[in-house]
């Protein structure tokens, strides 16, 4: 028996960020995630906290929300759904109300770095939003080049306690990312397989796909461990390894 999905990182709200534009839009994303299989969704909108204020991003989301609940109630369409946020990093983070912003009725906070450079003060960061009791999960790990080039700065953050994300679409394009994913995975430097869809074209809802692209053994642990997260659970996740240097590559 296939587990349900849950879709932890989407840009399916209407009219908030770079993802769907409208109603129809987002409805057409659900519609997708459901015929993947997907029971369970976190409605992730981009916030970034010198763009907008908490509230003034709550209110937009909340307005956004209702259209796309009721569209949902108005179908019939079989679909749990909760707030969230793709947080943008900043060393301002922890003086914000991350209530508002982490995964609603859970302790989960979906957190991106630029992928441009590394930004300074991440170990402090983490740390202090971890001390007020979130658990932050780093948003497509695979994405940041001083990752690529250090993953034991990973394996550090998950050492520590933090969750780290993937995108399924870096999976399904074979070569040198989703050879990089597999050697993640094999670290046990992964925990959360996502879409991170913005748009039905584009860049689509394509969970199963991605799922099909892992090891049944590493996609049934993702799927559980998705549907933990979107619950509040707590994920009992394997001891990660750290990756090391050896003749010009990481191993
Ligand atoms: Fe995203």
């Amino acid at each position: 028996m296939s587990t349900a999905l849950v879709d932890l990182h989407c840009h399916i709200l209407p009219g908030i960020d770079d993802g769907a534009r409208d109603l129809d839009m987002s409805m057409a994303l659900i519609r997708k995630e459901l015929q993947d299989g997907a029971a369970g969704i976190v409605f992730t909108p981009h916030f970034h906290y010198e763009r907008i204020t908490v509230e003034k991003f709550v209110e937009q989301r909340k307005a956004a929300f209702r259209q796309v609940s009721a569209a949902v109630r108005a179908e019939g369409l079989p679909l749990a759904a909760k707030l969230g946020a793709e947080v943008f990093y900043s060393t301002a983070l922890p003086s914000l109300d991350l209530r508002k912003l982490a995964f609603a009725g859970t302790n989960y906070i979906l957190i991106e770095f630029p992928t441009t450079m590394q930004p300074p003060g991440i170990d402090e960061t983490l740390y202090a939003i971890r001390a007020q009791g979130y658990t932050p999960i780093l948003a497509h790990v695979e994405r940041y080049p001083f990752v690529t080039e250090d993953p034991t700065l990973l394996y550090n953050w998950v050492s520590d306690g933090c969750l780290a994300q993937i995108n399924a679409t870096g999976l399904i394009r074979d070569g040198h990312t989703a050879r990089w994913l597999h050697k993640l995975i094999e670290w046990n430097l992964v925990h959360l397989l996502s879409s991170d869809c913005h748009h039905p074209a584009k860049r689509p809802p394509n969970l199963k796909d991605g799922f099909d692209h892992l090891p049944p053994k590493v996609a049934a642990q993702m799927k559980k461990n998705a549907i933990r997260v979107y619950l509040g659970d707590e994920i009992d996740p394997p001891e990660p390894q750290l990756p090391k240097y050896r003749f010009g590559r990481w191993v």
